[in-house]
């Protein structure tokens, strides 16, 4: 079955040709980086327009990197939400209209499901590679974190007529910033660019892990619940009024005259005490991260963990998630970080299993900004 997925809920348009839910055949992600750089942050109106504007070309491109004609796809997935409403509906009507005109199935997919599916098609297709690499065994414990969600579920599968069933139960989740959220809100405090996780991962290197010590977030009630919003604050408050407020403007400035910069331009522009804040900010993201999930699978009684989204990119995160399970005897997967971050591959992933399971879209399906997975 070729799927042709379709995910726009944010601020990448995504459109990819995934066969049997296994072979990646294309997976095109037009990044909107450039459009909302100078904003330090994603502006819906504009991520909509440009929603628009590429829609139709990026599906073109995944159709003609798959080699496969519009005629050929037996069903069409598109992320039906959350995320951001006008971007959302520009994916929901154009994979609505394309069925309709095809006469083919369509199917709506949460998006956070599909970051799970993610990493279930990553290890799929190594496993088609060599038969006997080592594939997530289910039930697990799935952490999906990105710049719009830090959740945690119990994922499991049974078997309807010879086609699995996947079905997921919320166990925690952030109760304010994202954890990618407060990557990018530190990098913009301290002029360092956006989208700030993947430059915090670079810079962090350099820094100390250790100079600053944030302490521990105690959740009252659920206590897989994420909250990073008192560690951005704590960032803020090491700031405001010191001389690392003085070079950050310094570096805003820099920054803004210099266009592109790279990594070293970057870290020669801050000074140790920067790059010890930015390494320790980090460290208490991923301690964070790593406990959090770590109590979920114990209390979940599962020995695998599935860990995607755009901050499973953090090579800390990677590194220290790993040690951790070795140390536990725990499972840990990752996709790769093209698969980590928005793509549309996951969407037609956890799309295929759907249709298989019977599921079908009618014309009713909308975009959904809110849209909880699971039960
Ligand atoms: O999954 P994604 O592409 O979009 C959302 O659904 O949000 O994730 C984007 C988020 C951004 O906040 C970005 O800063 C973060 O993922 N991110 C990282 C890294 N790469 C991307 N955060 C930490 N370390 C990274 N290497
Ligand atoms: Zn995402």
């Amino acid at each position: 079955m070729l799927v042709l997925g379709i995910e726009s809920s944010c601020d990448e348009t995504a459109a990819a040709v995934v066969e049997d839910g296994a072979r990646i055949l294309s997976s095109v992600v037009a990044s909107q980086v450039p459009t909302h750089e100078k904003y330090g942050g994603v502006v819906p109106e504009l991520a909509s327009r440009e929603h628009l504007r590429k829609i139709s070309p990026i599906v073109d491109e995944a159709l003609r990197q798959a080699a496969v004609g519009l005629e050929e796809i037996d069903a069409f997935a598109v992320t039906e939400g959350p995320g951001l409403i006008g971007s959302l509906l520009v994916g929901v009507v154009y994979g609505k209209a394309l069925a309709r005109a095809l006469g083919k199935p369509l199917v709506g997919v949460n998006h956070l499901e599909g970051h799970i599916h993610a990493v279930l098609l990553e290890y799929k297709m190594a496993q088609r590679e060599e038969p006997a690499a080592e594939t997530p065994e289910l039930p697990a414990v799935t952490l999906v974190v990105s710049g719009g969600h830090t959740s945690l579920f119990f994922v499991e599968t049974r078997s309807r007529n010879g086609a699995p069933v996947f079905s997921y139960r919320p166990l925690g989740q952030t109760r304010d910033d994202a954890a990618g959220e407060a990557f990018d809100k530190v990098a913009k405090l301290l002029a360092l660019g956006y989208p700030g996780g993947p430059i915090i991962d670079r810079l962090a290197v350099f820094g100390n892990a250790h100079a600053v010590e944030f302490g521990r977030v105690k959740m009252k009630g659920n206590p897989l619940d994420f909250s990073f919003s008192g560690l951005k604050t704590a960032v803020l408050y090491r700031v405001r009024g010191t001389e690392l407020a003085i070079e950050a403007d310094a570096r805003r400035a820099w920054r803004k005259a210099a266009g592109r910069v790279t990594i070293d331009d970057l870290r020669a522009h801050c000074s140790q005490a920067t790059l010890d804040l930015a390494a320790s900010f980090q460290q208490a993201v991923v301690t964070d991260l790593i406990e959090r999930t770590l109590a979920a699978a114990e209390t979940a009684r599962v020995q695998t963990i599935l860990v995607s989204g755009g901050v499973a990119c953090n090579s800390l995160l990677r590194r220290q998630f790993a040690q951790a399970g070795r140390a536990r005897a725990l499972q840990v997967f990752f996709p790769s970080p093209v698969l980590s971050t928005d793509n549309a591959a996951m969407i037609a992933a956890a799309g295929y299993y759907k249709l298989r399971a019977g599921q079908r879209a009618d014309h009713h399906l909308t975009a959904h900004a809110s849209f909880p997975l699971g039960t």
